[in-house]
């Protein structure tokens, strides 16, 4: 290993004394007041960081950044070539929008620890958004635009939030996404009826708004600067929630993921610096979406938190209009590094597999492309360093814990890549590898991955209302350790190797999703009898799901209708995000003589990859004709 990282003495001392190690982390914070214990292992369902510390995020991200000099620096640079346009706000504009935006919200009512949906593009109101909730010590749950109207109405519901707000459209290659017939449909659904709606109408569409619910952003926006009304920040608990995001658990009930003010904004300062290496007044850029925790940190709170210039970019990677579109944004912005899912760079290469587009720009100040979501193949990871001839940093993380478990941290020095593996543990986790007993299992021996608690600041500390819920999945089945439902390997040195989830959740186009949430959409339709959905390999998005029917005996209806209603379904129920395209009819499943559906061996089969009979199965012929099945339809 690399003699000149640092990373070994840094990871050893954050595992020896993480009380220590994370106080002079939370130096590079302002806070009001300070912690009255850094960690308290008596609250919480495995103690608290910065346990009575009082603090604003949004202050964190804005004020203190104007305060010091840094008020003309870009704080945004919203690229939209969906829109053709570039808007850049600096930090003292956007801390005037945000302000504005906070005092608007007080207005109707909203106060410390109210909630507020935010169902938004990709636009830059979506930053003043989250940050005017930081501000005033509301909590946010951004619901990504990609999911339909029911997955917004479980949240909403889950939530209680008293505004919601939202815009007119979200776009997508050659169509117009209409939000508001989502987001009416979803309140419809909604046992709990937020009190208003905020909207920003879009140019490229203009909605209707519901008088006494819907109210013009931009008008709220006018006379709230007419009046020059501007929140100040509200002084919130380390402790207390910032936000809440949801995501895919292993039935349709999605996990209100919690996190903090304290343990985040301590968490991503460190990260900003040592896992990513960069620099404040630098310009990043982070290709996720705010929908996602990538988003989250690494759009919005990690690079104003830092003092960087974080670029926004409402588009694909490929089609908007070509396969070059990111080299522009990289060379046009002056971004020193990326993050995106590797997804996106198989989508580059398939288009423009020599980087010829590439070659049309400059990019001399790029220093880093980091990957995450899903597992950076080798292939692809070698191809982007080819192309780019710049370290390519797999990373792995979780919406639960906020940043990164594991990578390569370029600010305390790159250790040797070793490619299909995200390196190694960061500060404050302790990885290991463990069989069904909870027993460590020897280096390079497949096994659960868990995480030793405590868990270092940042990741959540339980689930919105639902501790038990929080405690079952993730505490409980391995005693004394955080369970990541990733399964893997650590080599003998100390690399870390992730190689797939031990529960249903499949990653498509690097997005979280619940086969099981897509079987309860499955089942529900009136002529399948039964039914199983899997995750099969994708050239580009990695994996896509695929659904197996059994259709109810006497129905007459053609299979190929019923299929293409089950497309339909699933596209209505949970969102076109979803990518949810191939449903095939047949006979029988194949399960077990108890009657488990054999899901690995069906995938085996649809990946093309060498597979035994299970000596369980209840009747071998039925694997023959989901063979069949599969080889005329993949
Ligand atoms: N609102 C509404 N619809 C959305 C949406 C949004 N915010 N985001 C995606 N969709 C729709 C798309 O239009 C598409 O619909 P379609 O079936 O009508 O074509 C569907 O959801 C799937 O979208 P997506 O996963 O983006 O696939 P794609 O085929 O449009 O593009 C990639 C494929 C690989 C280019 C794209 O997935 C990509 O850029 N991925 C990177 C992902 C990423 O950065 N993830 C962050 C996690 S770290
Ligand atoms: P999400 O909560 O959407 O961020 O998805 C988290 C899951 O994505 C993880 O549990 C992994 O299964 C997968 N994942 C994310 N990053 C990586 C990575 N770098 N390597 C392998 N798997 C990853």
């Amino acid at each position: 290993m690399s003699a000149a990282s640092r990373y070994h003495e840094v990871h050893a001392r954050s595992l020896q004394d993480p009380e220590g190690f994370w106080a002079e982390a939370a130096r590079a914070i302002d806070w009001i007041e300070p912690a009255k214990k850094i960690f308290d292992p008596a609250m919480g369902a495995y103690g608290r960081w910065f346990a009575g510390a009082v603090v604003n995020t949004c202050y964190n991200a804005l004020d203190r950044h104007v305060a010091a000099g840094r008020g003309e620096q870009l704080a945004l640079i919203h690229d939209s070539p969906l829109t053709n346009s570039v808007t850049r706000l600096t930090y003292a504009e956007m801390l005037k929008e945000v302000q504005t935006l906070a005092a608007i919200m007080q207005d109707f009512g909203v106060v410390k620890g109210d909630r507020v949906i935010l169902y938004m593009p990709m636009v830059p109101e979506a930053m003043v958004a989250m940050l005017a909730c930081a501000r005033i010590g509301a909590v946010h749950s951004v619901v990504f635009g990609g999911f339909a109207a029911k997955e917004l109405a479980t949240r909403i519901d889950d939530a209680t939030p008293k505004l919601v707000l939202s815009a007119s459209c979200g776009i997508e290659p050659g169509r117009i996404v209409q939000y508001k017939p989502l987001l009416d449909q979803a309140i419809e659904l909604a046992d709990n009826r937020p009190q208003a709606c905020i909207i920003l109408q879009r140019p490229e569409h203009v909605c209707e708004l519901k008088p006494g619910r819907d109210y013009d952003w931009a008008a709220l926006r006018k006379s709230a600067l007419v009046n020059g009304k501007l929140a100040p920040c509200v002084p919130v608990l380390a402790t207390d929630p910032l936000y809440i995001l949801y995501t895919s658990g292993t039935t349709g009930k999605p996990k209100g993921v919690v996190r903090d003010n304290g343990g985040h904004l301590v968490a991503l300062k460190w990260s900003m610096e040592y896992l990513y290496g960069i620099k404040p007044g630098e310009v990043w850029w982070c290709g996720s979406d705010i929908g996602w925790v990538v988003g989250h940190s690494y759009i919005i709170y990690g690079p104003l938190i830092h003092g960087a210039t974080s670029v926004m970019y409402e588009g694909k990677p490929v089609g908007t209009p070509d396969a070059g579109a990111f080299w522009r944004v990289i060379a046009e912005h002056k971004a020193v590094a990326l993050f995106t899912a590797p997804t996106a760079f198989r989508a580059i290469r398939k288009e423009d597999p020599e980087g010829t587009l590439l070659r049309q720009y400059d990019l001399s100040q790029f220093r880093t492309l980091f990957l995450a979501g899903e597992r950076a193949d080798p292939p692809t990871v070698e191809w982007a360093e080819q192309q780019l001839k710049v370290p390519v940093v797999d990373h792995w993380w979780q919406t639960e814990t906020g940043w990164c478990i594991a990578g390569n941290p370029v600010g305390l020095g790159l250790l040797p890549v070793k490619h299909g593996s995200p390196t190694v543990p960061m500060p404050g986790y302790q990885v290991d590898i463990v069989d069904e007993a909870s027993k460590p299992v020897p280096a390079n021996t497949m096994g659960s991955i868990v995480i030793k608690l405590p868990m270092p600041p940042g990741c959540l500390p339980t689930l919105w209302q639902q501790e038990d819920r929080f405690k079952e999945s993730y505490l409980s089945e391995f005693p004394g350790y955080y369970k990541t439902s990733d399964a893997g390997f650590k080599d003998e040195d100390g690399y870390v190797f992730v190689m797939g989830r031990t529960d249903d959740i499949i990653n498509v186009a690097g997005h979280r999703l619940s086969t099981g949430g897509m079987e309860e959409i499955l089942a529900s339709h009136p002529d399948v009898a039964e039914c199983a959905v899997l995750g099969i390999k994708d050239a580009i998005k990695g994996e896509v799901p695929c659904g197996f029917l059994v259709l109810k005996a006497g129905v007459s209806r053609s299979p190929s209708v019923i299929e293409k209603e089950i497309v339909a379904l699933v596209r209505d129920k949970l969102g076109p995000v979803a990518a949810f395209k191939l449903a095939i009819t047949v006979g029988r499943l194949p399960k077990t003589r108890s009657g488990k559906i054999l899901r690995g061996t069906i995938k085996k089969i649809a990946d093309g990859e060498q597979w035994s009979m299970p000596a369980t199965i209840e009747d071998p012929k039925v694997l023959d004709e989901i063979g069949e099945a599969l080889k005329s339809r993949v």
